[in-house]
């Protein structure tokens, strides 16, 4: 049997993909600094080690019998990163500057990064593919390339040393939903949750700008269930675990946009509630649309569409009523 090092394991998608690794017949452990994530979102098989990872012995003490590392741990707010720069950098690049020294130090040679969306900041084009030009605009974005960078940069040295080194980077669109009622997405950013707290708080939601050159005029998104982005990442272990060939990079991304004023008003039926959003100014920096092409996680990684936008809404609404 072969065990997997889940970072950022208590926090949502890694809580997601710790869960799927077990159910798929792997062992776990878990790293968190529990900065953002919960102790009670880790499952109940995996192994925890409640630590950063900028604490060297702790990441030794966890990288113990790993196979490999799927690294989600990080700071991941693109909107906030442009007023903490450093935080995130220090989060993330730092971070996993640690965890690939601790990685060549324990001989642990398989790793599959948690990038996203927004290494490409706002792309010209209908659908983003794997090819498309990476130009991040926050800090976040930077941290993310930078990250990939480093990868690439270490199977180079491995390879170099006769070694080898197998990196693949899956670039996450917008991660909504839920599998269990026991995880959720606990974001104060994220437009799910913030719309669910908001709402529970009595505080009528508000789009940001209507004036888009999009079919409704808000911005459109690519929103995929964190469970298929959960099992992407088992494919992926898996296809390490087998040496099957493996791209660098692959978008998990549905092809299709939903618009913000869709995801709104999904989320508004989902909870019976008969508020109308608001409209607010525009956001500074926030792109018209970004849609992503999967067709090659879909050939390598068995990446699919499980669930309707209002199945992923759902699922949403009802781990938030699990709250405590
Ligand atoms: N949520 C999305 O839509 C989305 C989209 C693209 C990429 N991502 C990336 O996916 C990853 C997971 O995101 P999430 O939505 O689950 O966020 P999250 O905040 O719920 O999870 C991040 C986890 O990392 C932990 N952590 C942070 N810094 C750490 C450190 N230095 N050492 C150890 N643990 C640390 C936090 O405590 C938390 O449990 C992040 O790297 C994020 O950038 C998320």
């Amino acid at each position: 049997m072969t065990r997997w090092l889940v970072t950022g394991g208590a926090g949502y998608i890694g809580a997601h993909v710790a869960q799927a690794l077990i159910d798929s017949g792997r062992e776990v452990t878990v790293i968190d600094s529990l900065s953002s994530g919960r102790r009670e979102f880790v499952p109940e098989a995996a192994r925890f080690v409640e630590g950063s990872l900028l604490d060297r012995d702790a990441v030794t003490r966890a990288l113990e019998g790993a196979t490999g590392v799927i690294h989600l741990a990080g700071y991941k707010y693109a909107g906030e990163s442009v007023r903490h720069p450093l935080h995130t950098y220090t989060q993330n690049v730092t971070g996993t500057v640690e965890l690939l020294e601790a990685m060549r130090e324990a001989e642990v040679t398989e790793i599959v990064f948690s990038s996203s969306a927004g290494v490409y900041g706002t792309p010209d084009v209908a659908q983003v593919t794997e090819a498309t030009a990476t130009t991040p605009e926050s800090p976040y974005g930077e941290s993310k390339l930078i990250g990939e960078w480093m990868l690439w940069n270490e199977r180079r040295r491995a390879e170099l040393e006769g070694g080898s080194f197998s990196p693949v980077s899956l670039r996450y669109f917008n991660v909504i939903g839920s599998a269990t009622g026991r995880i959720r997405d606990t974001s104060p950013h994220n437009v799910v949750p913030k719309v669910l707290a908001g709402l529970a708080a009595g505080r009528t939601p508000t789009i940001f700008g209507d004036d888009y050159a999009t079919p409704d005029g808000t911005n459109v998104r690519d929103y995929v269930h964190v469970q298929d982005v959960a099992l992407a990442h088992v494919a992926a272990a898996e296809r390490l675990e087998s040496g099957q060939p493996i791209e660098s990079v692959y978008n998990l991304g549905s092809g299709a946009g939903s618009s913000t004023r869709e995801i709104i008003e999904a989320i508004l039926k989902a909870t019976d509630s008969d508020q109308a959003p608001e409209v607010g100014p525009r956001r500074p920096g926030d792109p018209a649309s970004i849609v992503a092409d999967g067709t090659l996680a879909a050939r390598d990684l068995d990446w699919q569409m499980r669930y309707s936008i209002d199945e992923m809404i759902a699922s949403a609404v009802s781990a938030a009523g699990e709250r405590d």
